[in-house]
């Protein structure tokens, strides 16, 4: 049985659920795993993950269909990150098959959590890999938990599919060219914290960060990446050592060229050349396809297509996107994975 929640006005909050995954790593192996009902983390108080941000975390949905049953998208993605996040980091990689596992568990452990079809809602869940024990050095661990907890969530950004404005960030960077941008760590997260709560003080959604090197080109919104559409119907969206791959970004990039015929382009995105993309958005599993309305840099504000319309080529992705998710549109080979 369903709880009754307001599920089309969730937002992107934190809600207790009865269940989470945890399993920890001793003597150079992982345990089992197992379903807890315990919320709170019981570590030592010198867990190099508190002191040194030796930590990584990914974010996948779990989806509602029309029949009533329940899938992941792309879960083998977020598994493969989580890798490559761990290795950045000197963590233990956490097996693909034991990622999947654990997030099928969460899922149907709290059955009840997940939105139904139509709400546009969904079970947002959060895989976390942590180093922790007694060492007080800058050492990795040797001891590591990795916990994967779930809570309904709807938009992240207020406007959902209307478009919003974002700042464009000349003072602060998120990551160093050659530092960890590209791992999903939250060192990444802390950077952003300072510039981003200036933004949306301002009024805005975001900040977009520019390539810290130079500053002449955009890398990424702090929650999601970027990308735009120019008139001759290329999908363009930022290539950099210093950006998080997003799994979004890739999925749209696929569908851009596979699905709508588009040129399909990671590459550069320069700041002096705003004005070829006639619509712009941020992608990610939290902000899904969020249009932009305009940015402002420093006194320019530019806007791609509207302030208060969502462009077409916009829309059509997220339908095709969101059509796949749900399980309403037939998904590429491999990108769904059934919980049931
Ligand atoms: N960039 C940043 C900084 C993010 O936090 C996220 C969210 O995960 C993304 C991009 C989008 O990545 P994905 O589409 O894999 O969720
Ligand atoms: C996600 O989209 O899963 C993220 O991790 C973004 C986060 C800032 C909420």
């Amino acid at each position: 049985m369903t709880v009754e929640l307001d599920w089309e006005n969730l937002g992107f909050a934190y809600r207790k659920l009865p269940f989470r995954y945890i399993s920890y790593y001793k003597d150079g192996q992982w345990d089992e795993g197992d379903l807890t009902e315990d919320s709170k983390l019981h570590i030592s108080e010198s867990s190099p993950a508190l002191h040194y941000g030796q930590q990584g975390f990914e974010g996948l949905k779990a989806y509602r269909t029309k029949d009533g049953s329940v899938q992941l998208f792309r879960p083998d993605m977020n598994a493969e990150r989580l890798q490559r996040t761990a290795d950045r980091l000197l963590m233990p990689q956490v097996p693909t098959d034991k990622f999947i596992e654990a997030c099928k568990q969460v899922v149907k452990a709290n059955d009840d959590f997940v939105p139904p079809y139509g709400t546009g809602a969904t079970l947002y869940l959060r895989p976390l890999l942590i180093g922790v024990g007694d060492i007080i050095g800058v050492h990795p661990a040797e001891e590591y938990i990795f916990t994967v907890f779930a809570m309904p969530v709807g938009n992240y950004f207020k406007g959902g599919l209307a478009p919003t404005n974002f700042l464009i960030q000349d003072k602060y960077d998120r990551a160093a060219p050659q530092g960890t941008g590209a791992a999903k760590v939250g060192g990444n997260y802390a950077s952003s914290l300072l510039p981003g709560n200036y933004a949306k003080d301002k009024g805005f959604s975001d900040v977009i960060y520019l390539d810290p090197a130079t500053h002449t080109k955009i890398e990424e919104v702090g929650s999601a990446n970027f990308f735009g559409i120019t008139a001759d119907n290329e999908f363009i969206t930022p290539y950099s050592p210093s950006i998080l791959p997003s799994i979004t970004k890739y999925s749209l990039l696929y569908l851009a060229e596979n699905r709508f015929n588009m040129k399909a382009i990671e590459g550069e995105v320069r700041l002096d050349e705003l004005d070829k993309f006639v619509e712009a958005g941020a992608c990610g599993t939290a902000a899904v396809i969020s249009p932009i309305g305009g940015v402002q840099h420093g006194d320019d504000f530019h806007v791609f297509y509207s302030e208060t319309e969502v462009g077409p080529v916009t829309r059509k992705l997220y339908n095709e996107l969101t059509g796949i998710q749900f399980g309403d549109i037939e998904a590429p080979e491999g990108w769904i994975v059934k919980v049931d």
